[in-house]
């Protein structure tokens, strides 16, 4: 994306200036104080808000509010990039986590019987098959994250983006997710997270973004180096 700016309302930019290009298969950290724009961007590069200026490309195609707009689109986009919300009860609506899990490929058209298939393996690959009839709003928060997450690996995205991934999970859910992460990297998946946890930062991805409070980019370096800028750190409250 090239000079890409956004204002949820007039006034206060929440997005400045940000220029960046992610190339598949990467596995990216987005850093920075609470309120710099981490969930904006990842909604933007998501599909789900567009900037109020500047250009943003994504698979060879130019993905702004007009195209987005159109269904064929959209769908492609959507199915193309997994968005994890920090907060699953956004995500989850259903009555039950299967027919939560069945929803993105009803969209898309596919056989009861291949869905059904499907739903199986990914239960199976996140251990989650004792939820499969239980009502997603009940489940606790890291079991919603599980459903969450596999109804968006359901659709098989080649973009994975999490807003706080590890946010509420217990220790044990946390080292589990970031195996899966891992995983599904080595696979080639691309992986674009935020979070505050610079442990696991170190752990899952190579390349940090950092914005200041002035929700302006200050720097985009290996995380290695990244993280051994303490004094910057420091400068943008990320640490104290
Ligand atoms: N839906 C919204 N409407 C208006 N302002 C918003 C909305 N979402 C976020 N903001 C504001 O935009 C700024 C950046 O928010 P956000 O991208 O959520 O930051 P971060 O994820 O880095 O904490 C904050 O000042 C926040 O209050
Ligand atoms: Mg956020």
């Amino acid at each position: 994306m090239a000079n890409v700016e956004f204002a949820y309302e007039l006034g206060e930019p929440t997005l400045r200036q940000i220029n960046l290009s992610i190339s598949a298969g990467e596995a990216v950290s987005i850093l920075g104080a609470n309120g710099c724009g981490k969930s904006t961007l990842l909604k933007i590069l998501a599909g789900l808000i567009s900037p109020n200026a500047g250009s943003f490309f994504a698979f060879a195609e130019e993905v702004n509010r007009k195209n987005l707009a159109t269904d064929a689109f959209a769908k492609r986009y959507h199915q193309q990039i997994g968005f994890i919300f920090q907060d699953s009860d956004v995500q989850l609506f259903c009555n039950s986590v299967r027919e939560e899990l069945a929803f993105g490929l009803l969209q898309l058209d596919y056989s009861l019987e291949e869905i059904n298939y499907r739903i199986e393996d990914i239960v199976k690959l996140l251990g989650i098959e004792s939820l499969i009839n239980k009502v997603p709003y009940k489940l606790s928060g890291g079991e919603k994250k599980k459903v969450a997450i596999a109804a968006v690996l359901l659709l098989n995205p080649q973009v994975l983006i999490l807003d706080e991934p590890t946010n509420a999970l217990d220790p044990k859910t946390q080292h589990w997710l970031v195996e899966l992460l891992k995983q599904l990297n080595a696979a080639g998946k691309t992986l674009i997270i935020t979070t505050h946890n610079l442990h696991l930062v170190e752990q899952l991805t190579t390349r940090g973004i950092l914005f200041n409070e002035q929700h302006q980019i200050v720097a985009d370096l290996p995380i290695v180096e990244l993280l051994a800028e303490q004094e910057l750190l420091r400068q943008v409250n990320l640490i104290f």
